[in-house]
């Protein structure tokens, strides 16, 4: 099965595998394992921060940074395409009483500072309302399709939210495949950003984990709530040894991935059935089909020859390429799309 759904399905690499066998561990919620020391201190000088954490997902290190950041009763301002509002089962309004304020998203993954600015009440004093006290960005924007936030568009907005005098929090799950697609060092991203999650589990292929990073008190409040929510791992150097080598081989990976989406992609522009977005950034391919055909008969016609694909929102259509799928893999995913399409014409159901 060619599995294209996500690149939360990649499974661990035989590297990886050995480096749990080889793991030194210790209690880390005594901060007393060392393999997860080493990678939250890797991870930290990656993206330029002071210190970092690791937590079992992306949707716990999210949370545990909302909360952090956002007093009760004050709204968390998100895109209204991000995961943090759309997939993360409203954690932070159940957790720790704070209001999700979504913006519009627009095709490129932006959020315009003119919808941010309207979500500010014009007199904070007035005691009405309830005020914004986080912005939070993803990068790439997964759901745009594996959209990369241009670099001007983070420093204005970062020079807004200082005016504004709230922090920005960036979920940026797949920061790498942003720093490889602009050929850059994550810290140049990062640097927007007061903080960041980053996941190990999706493109870098580790099993299991995300880390937050952000400064020294941050993360000191960021380690107690990932404690109150249950995240306190004890011997998590096991899956801290996979995210060490995940993170060792990131560019290499990455960027074969994309080279793997940009080719599939190029095949699928060549169907006249299909409408590719042109945006191909990262290591997503988003597509549409004609309307004469039924996305759902196109879907299960590509399963039944061997191709898992998604509908990620209604008519779109979302492959993801990772390091389980081979050059081999993408030939034969573009030859069972294309095979598959006449099975979906309405007419037949
Ligand atoms: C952009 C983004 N953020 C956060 C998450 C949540 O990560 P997890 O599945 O580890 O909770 C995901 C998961 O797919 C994601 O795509």
């Amino acid at each position: 099965m060619i599995e294209l759904r996500s690149d939360t399905f990649t499974l661990p690499s035989e590297e990886m595998m050995d480096s749990i066998k080889k793991a030194v561990l210790g209690d880390d919620v005594y901060g007393l394992d060392p393999t997860v020391n080493e990678l939250e201190k890797k991870s930290a000088e990656l993206l330029g921060k002071a210190d970092a954490v690791l937590f079992p997902s992306g949707t716990m290190a999210n949370l545990a940074s909302i909360m952090a950041h956002c007093p009760r009763g004050t709204k968390v301002l998100v895109g209204d395409k991000s995961d943090i509002y759309i997939y993360e089962a409203g954690g932070a309004t159940v957790c720790g009483g704070i209001i999700y304020d979504p913006i519009p998203t627009e095709k490129n993954g932006t959020l315009k500072i003119k919808n941010i600015e309207t979500r500010f009440p014009k007199d904070p004093t007035d005691p009405q309302f309830a005020l914004p006290s986080l912005l939070c960005i993803e990068n790439p924007s997964n759901r745009t399709g594996g959209r990369v936030l241009p670099l001007a568009y983070l420093q204005e907005l970062n020079h807004y939210t200082r005016m504004k005098n709230i922090p920005i929090h960036m979920d940026g799950a797949r920061i790498f495949n942003a720093s490889v697609a602009l050929d850059i060092s994550p810290i140049e991203i990062a640097m927007f950003a007061d903080s960041v999650q980053f996941c190990l589990s999706k493109g870098l292929s580790a099993p299991i984990g995300s880390i937050v990073a952000g400064s020294s008190p941050f993360i000191k409040k960021v380690r107690m709530i990932r404690k109150m929510l249950g995240g306190g791992m004890r011997q998590a150097g096991i899956i801290a040894a996979p995210g060490i080598v995940a993170l060792e081989n990131r560019n290499d990976v990455l960027k074969k991935d994309h080279i793997k989406a940009t080719n599939l992609a190029e095949k699928l522009s060549l169907i006249k059935e299909i409408d590719v977005s042109p945006n191909v950034e990262t290591n997503m391919v988003f597509f549409t089909l004609k309307k004469e055909f039924l996305i759902a008969t196109f879907i299960s016609t590509c399963e039944m020859y061997g191709l898992n694909i998604d509908e990620l929102e209604p008519g779109v259509i979302r492959a993801v390429l990772h390091s389980n799928v081979s050059n081999e893999d993408v030939e034969k995913a573009a030859e069972i799309i294309k095979k598959a399409i006449p099975f979906s014409k309405r007419e037949f159901t």
